[in-house]
Parts: structure tokens; C-alpha cells; sequence
């Protein structure tokens, strides 16, 4: 099939270096639109970016132009990584023109009929597109991926709901400087030091997966019945974010069936044979200090959630770690990965 032309809002940002170095060759998705701030607009994408990825960023990118994130330019498909607060108004006004908009700003993830979608876990949540076009009139639509430290909570706790359920969690985060974008977290108080506070953090991480794991009724979410108590700090890490998690399942199993249903989970994303898909979105690691941000972050190619230690709780009967990438598995790669859903269940 001909390439699917795509752009990519605050391309120069975090996320966005993340988005122009994934869509590198993809067999699907053609980069034809970089767009950024009137800081950047009009400079060529080598001249524009500080690149954090490597040497250099790659090379259909650099010589690109930066351009307005306005309507007009060239593309089916947008991927926002645009701040949390401009996000909201421009990718309501790109999905009324008609485009496809795949964000990873928190503006709209708990829209009523905004999919807050991870491929792994509620591909089934696309349905809800149909329904927030009527409602808007929208020829286009939002399709939001959540929050980076939510994603490898809910992959984590996915396969237990499905097998035995899951009804109280405790969460407490060490999240990566860079999810805080660039510059972020001023040097002077992050090194040597953690920062118990994000902004925000504990109530989307005490939220957002309710709304993943939860169902579509045709009308709305209806949530799951889960019970999240958050705690979210910020590290001095460059990339990856560690949970530390205790859980609350609905009946009593040994570590054995637990580690048996990680091992065994294979989301339809995985069988259909996406591009960005890796061949195991879950890995349990069972060395007593892993998993690690700094060993762990880009196991499978970042797309991954990354657990270990799993252990008895004497609150809530177990408690284990997960492991997320930031800016892959937690922004641009979920987003790439529902896009290429997207497209795969539009053909099918
Ligand atoms: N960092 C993460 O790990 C992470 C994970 C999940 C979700 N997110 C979300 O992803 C989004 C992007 O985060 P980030 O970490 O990439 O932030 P970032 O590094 O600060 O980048 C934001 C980008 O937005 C652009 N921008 C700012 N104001 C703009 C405006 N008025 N018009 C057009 N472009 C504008 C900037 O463009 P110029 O460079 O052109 O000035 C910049 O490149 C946020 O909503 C964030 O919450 C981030």
C-alpha cells in the first residue's frame, strides 16, 4: 500500500524526537509534516532540534522544515506531543478538520468518548470513535495514549484482572527526569537529590488505568472497579520509570499462577503482527535487583513493561516492580502503536 502521510506536533520536543526517530522508515507512515512553536518554526529540523537520541536525528528528518502546528498542513495522520496546556483547543480544531489525531498530552484522556488506548490492553475501546464523531460532528477524531507511568501499571495488572481479579493497588513511582520533557527538572534539584512531587502525577496514575482496564458501552467508559492509592516521586534517572506495586487480588494464588499468567499473556496487538509490536510486551526478570531503569528501560526495543520481583505482601498480599520507557512504551511508541491499530482494523 502507498504510505500514510503523517506530522508530528512539538516535534522538536521530548516526545517528538521520540516520534521522528520510531516513524524512521516505517512501512506504513510517511513523515510529511514537522511542526513546533514560533521558536523553532521555519528552521530546519537539524538547526531546530537539540537531539538527545544519539549523533544525529535521522536523515529524512534534517532538512525538513518546522512549521506552524496550524490546520493546513500536510497529512492524514497527527501525533501530538505538544504541552498539556495548548494540546487541548488545537487537537479539538485538527480532529474538526478532519484529522486523525493521536496524542500524548493529557488534555482529552478522560473525554467521555476519547479511546484512552494501550494496544496491549483495550484495542475493543476503538469503537468509541464512531460515537465522539457523531457527538462532535467531527470528520476526524482524538485518540489519546495515557500517562507514561500508568501504561506499565496496566500492563502489569491487565493479565490478573483477566484471571483472578484485582480489587486494591498501591502504587509509589520513580519516574525519569525526561518525563518531564526538556530542560524539565532544573539540575540543581534533581542531582543527588529525588523530589517527592509531580505535578498532576497521583491522580492520573490513581485514574487513568481505571479507564483502560474498564469497558466501552456504547455510550461511555464504564471504569473498573479498582481501588489506586499513588504515590509518584522524581528521580535523578534519565530514562524509565520504576513502580513499585502491591496488589489486592480477587482470589488466593500462589506466585506460581501469577508469574504463569505474565508468561503466558499474548494481547491480540502481538498476533496481529503490528510493526511496532515487539514479540513479548511483557518480561518478567527474575534477578532479585531488576528491574532497572538503567538495564531495563529499552528491553524489548522500549515497547515493553518490564517486571520483577514479585513477593508476598503482608497488606495486600502481593506486591512486585514494573518498568516503563518513558517516552517509548509511555508516549510515542503506545501512540505509533495505536495509530498502526487503527489502520490495521480499518482495513481488516
Ligand atoms: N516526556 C515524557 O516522558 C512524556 C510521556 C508521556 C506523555 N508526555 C506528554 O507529551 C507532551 C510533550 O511532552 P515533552 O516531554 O515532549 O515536552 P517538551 O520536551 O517540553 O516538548 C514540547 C514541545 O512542544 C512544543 N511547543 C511548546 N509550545 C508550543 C506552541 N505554543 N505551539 C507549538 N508547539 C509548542 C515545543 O516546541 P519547540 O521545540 O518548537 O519550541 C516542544 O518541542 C506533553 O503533553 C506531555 O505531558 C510526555
Amino acid at each position: 500500500m502507498s504510505r500514510i502521510k503523517v506530522g508530528v506536533l512539538g516535534a522538536a520536543g521530548t516526545v517528538g524526537q521520540r516520534f521522528v526517530q520510531l516513524l524512521a522508515d516505517h512501512p506504513w507512515f510517511e513523515v510529511t509534516a514537522l511542526a513546533g512553536s514560533e521558536r523553532t518554526q521555519g528552521q530546519t529540523y537539524a538547526d531546530a532540534v537539540q537531539w538527545h537520541l544519539g549523533e544525529d536525528p535521522p536523515a529524512y528528518a534534517r532538512q525538513m522544515t518546522l512549521q506552524a502546528c496550524e490546520l493546513g498542513i500536510d497529512c492524514e495522520i497527527v501525533f501530538s506531543a505538544l504541552p498539556g496546556e495548548i494540546a487541548g483547543p488545537m487537537e479539538t480544531s485538527f480532529a474538526a478538520a478532519g484529522y486523525k489525531v493521536f496524542t500524548n498530552a493529557g488534555a482529552h484522556r478522560m473525554d467521555i468518548d476519547v479511546p484512552l488506548m494501550v494496544p496491549y490492553l483495550n484495542p475493543d475501546h476503538l469503537a468509541a470513535i464512531p460515537a465522539q464523531q457523531m457527538r462532535h460532528k467531527w470528520s476526524g477524531f482524538i485518540l489519546s495514549n495515557p500517562n507514561c507511568a500508568s501504561i506499565p501499571l496496566a500492563m502489569a495488572l491487565a493479565p490478573l484482572c483477566e484471571r483472578f481479579g484485582v480489587s486494591r493497588v498501591f502504587v509509589s513511582t520513580m519516574q525519569a527526569i525526561s518525563g518531564a520533557g526538556y530542560p524539565g527538572v532544573p539540575s540543581y534539584d534533581i542531582l543527588g537529590d529525588v523530589v517527592p512531587y509531580i505535578g498532576g502525577e497521583e491522580q492520573k496514575l490513581e485514574t487513568e488505568p481505571l479507564k483502560i482496564l474498564g469497558t466501552w458501552n456504547g455510550v461511555s467508559f464504564e471504569q473498573a472497579a479498582i481501588q489506586i492509592s499513588a504515590q509518584c516521586h522524581r528521580v535523578p534517572v534519565r530514562e524509565g520509570h520504576l513502580l513499585a506495586i502491591s496488589a489486592k487480588l480477587g482470589t488466593r494464588v500462589t506466585a506460581d499462577e501469577i508469574l504463569a499468567t505474565w508468561r503466558e499473556w499474548r494481547p491480540a496487538a502481538v498476533e496481529m503482527g503490528l510493526p511496532s509490536a515487539p514479540a513479548q510486551p511483557l518480561v518478567y526478570r527474575t534477578e532479585p535487583d531488576r528491574p532497572r531503569p538503567g538495564k531495563d528501560a529499552l528491553a524489548s526495543d522500549g515497547m515493553g513493561a518490564v517486571l520483577g520481583r514479585l513477593r508476598p505482601c503482608p497488606l495486600l498480599g502481593w506486591k512486585f516492580s514494573a518498568l516503563g520507557h518513558n517516552t517509548v512504551l509511555g508516549a510515542a511508541g503506545c501512540s505509533l502503536l495505536n495509530a498502526e491499530l487503527y489502520v490495521a482494523s480499518e482495513q481488516a
